[in-house]
């Protein structure tokens, strides 16, 4: 047991949040992170891939029921929805979703929230346990009108104590605080979580914080607690998972990345951080020749650089898929060379708990304070 005003206000067991990880589908880790006391996120930037990433969205439809006969991604999403609430019935798994609200992405965020409204009126349960949502990689500000009377819980994911000040002004409920040694989508102009953190925790004491970029087990939980955050947010560790959707190829990487095991470079919404592999290292040398704004902290956009890079992400998910080890793109975090298994969900979440606990404890008895 460890409560914390994350644990109380989205009424989960453990202050720890399954992390949105696209253009994957999340739905089973989802549910099986939520089923283990932590809150479960579906991931929606993929649902819309149809047409450009096939493979990435047959995911959504193989683990969604009525999926194939569904004729728009929103009607799927809305499936998906259905299925997580079933799945997640016993344990009364506590579930939201992830949606990204950049500028190119807007317009859909926009249908999925309304799509989730419309879900929501199904039943009291659905409004119960399907209760929040954490928006990203945008202005929160954009998305006030939509959420504020929405009935949902809010958290907004941000990389720096501007970007909390502008959550907080749109109404957040929690924020998500994101270090740049974090998988996948990172800022422009990066900070990492030992400095991030305890700063945004200082300047809003009274707005629940979730730290994310880095954590993977027991001590690194509870070195964000004692930095001032409410809960903690993993992404790699969840990815490396049993229950996770991912290809396995993918998984087994990050198991097998070791010590200066990731890169960054130009993803398609911006900066991103990928296991080091001769292909994330091509993409990084393309990167400093065609999109330097990644390391010089200048937001050049999706028009200003070549679509070789941006389509180079694509392509290198794909085949993943494909089994082609030789082209594959991987993303994932820092803490990648500290995840040495591919646990189900539950014994991951149990575990880091205890150890958690653990940690807090001994630090009493190892420092004789
Ligand atoms: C494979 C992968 C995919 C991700 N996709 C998304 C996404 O679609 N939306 C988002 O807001 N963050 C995304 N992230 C970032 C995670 O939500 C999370 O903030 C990050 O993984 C935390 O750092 P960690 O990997 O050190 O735990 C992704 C991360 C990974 C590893």
């Amino acid at each position: 047991m460890l409560k914390t005003r994350l644990t109380e206000l989205l009424g989960i067991k453990y202050p720890l949040i399954q992390a949105g990880m696209g253009p994957f589908s999340t739905n089973m880790l989802c549910a099986a992170s939520a089923n283990a006391g932590a809150l479960g996120l579906i991931s929606t930037s993929g649902i819309a891939s149809q047409l450009i990433a096939p493979d990435m969205y047959r995911i959504f439809m193989e683990s969604t029921p009525g999926a194939k006969e569904a004729k728009t991604p929103i009607d799927v999403y809305k499936l998906v929805y259905r299925a997580t609430l079933e799945r997640t019935k016993e344990a009364k798994g506590i579930f939201g979703s992830n949606i990204m609200v950049s500028e190119e992405l807007r317009g859909m965020a926009v249908k999925l929230i309304e799509a989730l409204k419309e879900v929501r009126e199904e039943s009291e349960e659905m409004r119960e346990r399907g209760k929040l949502i954490v928006t990203s990689a945008g202005d929160p500000i954009k998305m006030t009108n939509l959420l504020k009377d929405s009935g949902m819980l809010w958290g907004h994911v941000v990389p720096s104590v501007k970007h909390a000040t502008r959550a907080v002004k749109a109404g957040v409920d929690f924020l998500v605080v994101s270090g740049q040694e974090g998988g996948f989508h990172g800022p422009w102009e990066p900070i990492s979580t030992m400095t991030l953190l305890p700063a945004v925790c200082e300047e809003f004491p009274d707005t629940v914080v979730v730290g994310t970029g880095g954590f993977c087990d027991g001590r690194s939980v509870a070195a964000g607690l004692v930095l001032g955050a409410d809960g903690v947010q993993m992404g790699t560790r969840f990815l490396a998972t049993k229950d996770c959707e991912f290809a396995d190829s993918w998984k087994e990487k990050v198991v097998e990345i070791g010590d200066r095991g990731t890169i960054r470079a130009r993803g398609i919404v911006g900066p991103a951080r990928y296991l080091k592999t001769p292909v994330s290292q091509d993409m990084c040398a393309e990167t400093v020749k065609f999109a330097p704004g990644t390391f010089t902290g200048v937001p050049d956009t999706m028009t200003s650089i070549p679509a070789k890079i941006l389509m180079a992400e694509m392509k290198g998910f794909a085949a993943t898929f494909e089994g082609d080890e030789t082209k594959s793109l991987y993303t994932g975090g820092e803490c990648a060379q500290r995840i040495t298994d591919i646990p189900t969900a539950a014994d991951l979440v149990e575990r880091i708990m205890e150890e958690t606990v653990e940690a807090l404890k001994g630090l009493r008895e190892r420092y004789q304070v």
